[in-house]
């Protein structure tokens, strides 16, 4: 039997002027998305916006259903609007937002478990890893350099 620790590092940054140029502006394009999230069940609107290696910028944003879980999320939206519109381009950076009508989202709000999966594959196919970074409407943001990160002990091709 042996014990192992899991070591994930992030950067917690204050506010948005903290964050670096081009994160900022991915943030403030997130942020554009989630505006025009279809959110009329949760109320909760979610953006993401992701940088390409070529300089393109794709975004998502939540789209919910009548019949609940034919729903999608917003990350998942943009990473498979990416994946068929520019297949084999990298992603460098994935920037996520959220708010709601019901009450003010004050702390950062990361990828949901089903994403963090969707979005490993896409990680892992690239052979190199690209930033995460998530904020609520106001309050700290958070940023990892890598997606695997936030999902140790993940499954992936090598099982099957
Ligand atoms: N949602 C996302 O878009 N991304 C996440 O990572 C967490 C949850 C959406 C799904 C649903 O439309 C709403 O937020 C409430 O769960």
């Amino acid at each position: 039997m042996k014990k192992i620790e899991i070591k994930s590092s992030a950067t917690i940054y204050n506010n948005i002027s903290e964050l670096e140029i081009e994160d900022k502006n991915l943030m403030s394009k997130a942020i554009a998305a989630r505006k025009n999230a279809y959110a009329p069940y949760s109320k909760f609107n979610v953006g993401a916006a992701l940088l390409l290696e070529n300089g393109e910028i794709v975004l998502g944003n939540n789209q919910e259903n009548a019949a609940y879980p034919s729903g999608m999320c917003a990350e998942r939206v943009a990473i498979w609007k990416a994946g068929s519109t520019f297949p084999k381009v990298k992603i460098k950076k994935l920037a996520i937002t959220a708010s709601s009508k019901i009450t003010k989202v004050n702390k950062p709000v990361g990828p949901c478990g089903a994403c963090r999966q969707t979005l490993s594959e896409f990680e892992i196919n690239q052979k190199e890893p690209f930033s995460v970074i998530f904020m609520g409407e106001i309050g700290e943001i958070v940023k990892t350099e890598s997606l695997l990160s936030l999902l140790p002990f993940s499954f992936d091709s090598s099982y099957l």
